[in-house]
């Protein structure tokens, strides 16, 4: 039990708990609003993220921006954003379930001191560790899920929609569907 996300921070950028930490440049704790109604959880870092210490900085990143620009969250203002591995995977390998064992507990704490009323899961990754093992991100995207009184929502990572377009329509409905969920809140 942390008290606040500063010490949480500290004790999290001293982590070894995995071998992720031998070849990371930096560690991406997670940014954003602590008081915020909303999280995104991402799977992991990747290059930039992990030469910048912070989510979702490249393209991705951009692409993700755009969209929370589209109902009116920005990572500056009312959102926080965090990932389930804070190291980078080599070559961007998906983070291992041992590796996302040892490292959830961060996220846990995370949460705790957040204490959001809906976590939006990016990705399957994600979805998957946090929603349930089965979740299949083109089939039940945009529904929400109640666990332990939080909504939790899985939809598109912005690196899928970069590969596939197409889905960015689906995408952009989950985020209005989350726009309205936030109103309700
Ligand atoms: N992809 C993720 O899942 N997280 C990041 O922080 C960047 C890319």
């Amino acid at each position: 039990m942390y008290k606040d996300m500063n010490e949480l921070k500290t004790e999290c950028e001293k982590c070894e708990k995995c071998s992720l930490c031998k070849t990371r440049t930096n560690l991406v704790f997670g940014i954003g609003n602590e008081k915020a109604k909303v999280m995104f959880v991402g799977e992991g870092p990747g290059e930039n993220e992990d030469l910048q210490g912070e989510p979702f900085v490249g393209r991705s990143g951009k692409l993700l921006d755009a969209m929370l620009k589209c109902v009116e969250l920005d990572r500056n203002e009312n959102i926080y954003i965090a990932n389930i591995v804070k190291c980078r995977p080599p070559k961007n390998r998906d983070p291992l379930p041992e590796e996302q064992d040892l490292c959830i507990d961060w996220l846990r704490e995370q949460v705790r001191l957040i204490n959001p009323k809906v976590i939006v899961c990016l990705g399957r990754i994600s979805a998957q560790r946090l929603i349930s093992p089965d979740f299949k991100v083109t089939q039940e995207h945009g529904v929400f899920f109640e666990k332990n009184g939080v909504l939790m929502m899985g939809t598109f990572h912005p690196a899928a929609l970069l590969r596939n377009p197409n889905n960015k329509p689906l995408a952009f409905e989950d985020f209005i569907k989350l726009r309205d969920k936030l109103e309700e809140a």
